[in-house]
């Protein structure tokens, strides 16, 4: 079967939503320096696009985790695959993701790098999903609620595939 490609949010919007994302970020931050944690391999794409439209006062680095459901347990594991190359003692630390599904990702990861010590710690999304929440962790900044679909685009796959579409689409497989 060959799957289809349903337009969801363009690029247009896309990029416009990005530009008030840094808008707010920059309100709420000042001058303060602003460590982005982009989050692999989706947030590639939003973390490019979003540190554009922010001052000189920026630090990037990326960790990679990896979700296992887990079957046997009620809550699912997060692991991380690819640690912070710097410390983040003192710093405040805005996690940069693609996309909450469930959010136990950032659950996760707001937990791990509290115990790092930062000065401060927020989250960042192009996009939620309705059970973004599940977890008791939502992100300070949202792009888009969309619905509770699959999507692929601007850094989202299935199966590696679909990263480099310039637009987000629901894939109908
Ligand atoms: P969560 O931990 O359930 O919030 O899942 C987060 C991760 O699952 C995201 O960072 C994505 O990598 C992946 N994911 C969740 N929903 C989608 C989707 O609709 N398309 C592509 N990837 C998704
Ligand atoms: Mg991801």
């Amino acid at each position: 079967m060959v799957a289809k490609l349903e337009s969801l949010i363009s690029e247009d919007e896309i990029q416009s939503k990005v530009a008030e994302l840094a808008s707010q970020i920059t309100a709420d931050y000042g001058d303060e320096p602003i460590l982005l944690i982009g989050v692999l391999k989706g947030s590639f794409i939003f973390v490019a696009d979003l540190v554009r439209h922010l001052g000189e006062n920026i630090e990037i680095d990326f960790v990679q985790t990896s979700a296992y459901d887990g079957r046997t347990s009620s809550s699912g594991i997060v692991k991380i695959k690819k640690d912070l190359d710097i410390s983040i003692e003192g710093r405040n630390v805005l996690i940069v993701e693609d996309i909450l599904d469930t959010g136990q990702t950032v659950r996760h990861l707001r937990e791990l790098l509290g115990t790092r010590r930062p000065n401060s710690l927020k989250v960042v999304t192009l996009l939620s999903k309705p059970t973004a929440n599940l977890y008791g962790s939502k992100a300070e900044y949202v792009g888009f609620e969309i619905p509770d679909k699959f999507v692929v685009g601007y850094g989202l796959d299935h199966a590696e595939r679909y990263r480099n579409l310039s637009y987000i689409a629901v894939l109908h497989v």
